[in-house]
């Protein structure tokens, strides 16, 4: 069968390029040798038409609003599976058996505890350092300490410093929660399910015993899968140009937690709930609607709109009915979800959300749920971050094990000064 193609006319006449065809999804026009055929380069800053890579990993539709884990709906994993299960399932393709999970479960758990000289990293922050500083520095210096998985070459060592990572970031966020608050640092506690641990050493104290709520713990778990990958968004991305370089695993989830920091990636979520708590009453919400639609003012609807999925994001969908879950079991009101409503009922009615394809994502209703639980808004994109690891460590593997892989570097369209000659500073 010839191989499909597009042609591409210029001056010089018609070169034509090789088409790729995926399991799902677009097409792609594979341009790796148009710069060499036509000496032009192809411009999309931003990368709205660009796909950077191949991979198996997460496909999302987003005019159809459908979103699948190696194949698998996210609102059948969200409702069916777990994280520790979805991790699994990220990391090598398909589902495990319950031998396998229980072998991944435990080994997972085992490496849960930190190096004890890296406790004395956080004395080095503020009281008052948002958690995204501490989570980027803490994770960073990892490879200060395992120097034993850092060799990227070694499939082996790539494995135990992606169960590390995977392990030991729920440590590091309730350490750096535990820090903020003045409190002592709990330790691991490997008979507790993962998320479970998570919630003992963030909100156990030494001198009582912490029972995990079952209903809390559910409701974690969930929003860690809602969170744990998505296709090639910027912090995944930041994460596979990082190991591009051969830059060791721990550097490059750092700089995945740097990018996702942003208000305009992971950090939506603490700006979306700051948001809603500015707003406060839903008579307010015309107000700021209209700010929204203001071209003048910057102000955006924070948890709304996002670069793929122009239709509803599946997630946003899952963690609304979530928050009400947990709102309802945990027999609490929260008037900022009642805003959250309103403001979605009033936007989506609204031609100018509807004309700009502008839904509720993930960011918009998790800080209800988080708040709900007990979590101060600077942690919550610290949580998005522990859960998107996984995520990020697999898109790592896959992209290190791929033959093919090269240094990313992207070239410009320079609109700078051409040459000209030095003038001294005298003859200025
Ligand atoms: C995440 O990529 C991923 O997969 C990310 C993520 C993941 O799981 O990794 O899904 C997680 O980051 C979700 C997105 C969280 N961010 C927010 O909620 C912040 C608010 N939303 C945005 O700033 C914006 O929607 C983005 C950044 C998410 C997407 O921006 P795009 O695709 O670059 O779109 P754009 O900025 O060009 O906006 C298109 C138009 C613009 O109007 P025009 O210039 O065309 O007239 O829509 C408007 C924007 O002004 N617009 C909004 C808006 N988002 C876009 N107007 C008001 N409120 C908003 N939230």
């Amino acid at each position: 069968m010839t191989a499909k193609t597009v042609k591409l006319t210029t001056e010089g006449g018609e070169i034509p390029l090789p088409l790729l065809e995926g399991s799902v999804g677009p097409d792609v026009v594979d341009i790796r040798k148009f710069y060499a055929d036509t000496g032009k380069f192809t411009y999309d800053p931003g990368f709205t038409s660009t796909a950077s890579c191949q991979s198996a990993i997460t496909y999302i539709d987003g005019d159809d609003g459908i979103l699948l884990h190696r194949g698998y709906p996210i609102d059948q994993l969200a409702e069916k599976s777990n994280f520790m299960e979805v991790a699994y399932l990220l990391l090598h393709g398909d589902l495990p058996k319950q031998k396998e999970l229980d072998e991944f479960s435990y080994t997972i758990s085992r490496h849960t505890m930190l190096h004890e000289q890296l406790a004395t990293f956080y004395r080095g922050f503020r009281r008052d350092a948002h958690p995204m500083a501490i989570m980027c520095g803490v994770v960073g210096a990892l490879s200060a300490f395992y120097h034993d998985s850092t060799d990227i070459t070694d499939p082996q060592q790539r494995l135990i410093a992606s169960h590390r990572l995977i392990a030991k970031m729920p440590t590091i966020a309730a350490m750096a929660f535990k820090y903020s608050i003045g409190q002592p640092f709990l330790y691991p506690q490997n008979n507790l399910s993962y998320t479970g641990n998570f919630l003992r050493m963030t909100f156990g104290v030494p001198a009582e015993t912490y029972d995990v709520n079952p209903i809390i713990e559910k409701a974690m778990d969930r929003i860690f899968v809602l969170h744990a990958d998505h296709e090639q968004n910027a912090s995944t991305s930041t994460v596979r140009l990082a190991g591009s370089s051969g830059a060791n695993p721990f550097a490059c989830i750092a700089a995945g937690i740097a990018c996702l920091w942003g208000p305009a990636h992971g950090g939506a979520n603490e700006a979306a709930l700051n948001m809603l708590r500015e707003i406060g009453d839903v008579k307010r919400i015309p107000e700021y609607i209209a700010r929204a639609k203001d071209k003048n003012d910057p102000f955006r609807l924070m948890g709304f709109g996002h670069r793929v999925y122009k239709n509803y994001d599946p997630r946003a969908k899952v963690m609304q009915q979530t928050a009400e879950e947990v709102l309802k079991e945990l027999k609490l009101t929260d008037p900022v979800l009642d805003v959250a409503r309103e403001l979605e009922h009033i936007a989506l009615n609204d031609a100018y959300f509807i004309d700009k394809k502008l839904y509720p994502n993930v960011d918009f209703y998790s800080g209800v749920i988080l708040n709900a639980i007990g979590f101060p808004t600077e942690m919550f994109t610290a949580l998005f971050a522990l859960a998107r690891t996984v995520g990020w460590v697999a898109q790592w593997n896959e992209m290190i094990s791929d033959p093919e892989q090269k240094i990313g570097r992207p070239r410009q369209l320079y609109v700078g000064a051409t040459q000209r000659d030095y003038v001294p500073v005298k003859e200025r």
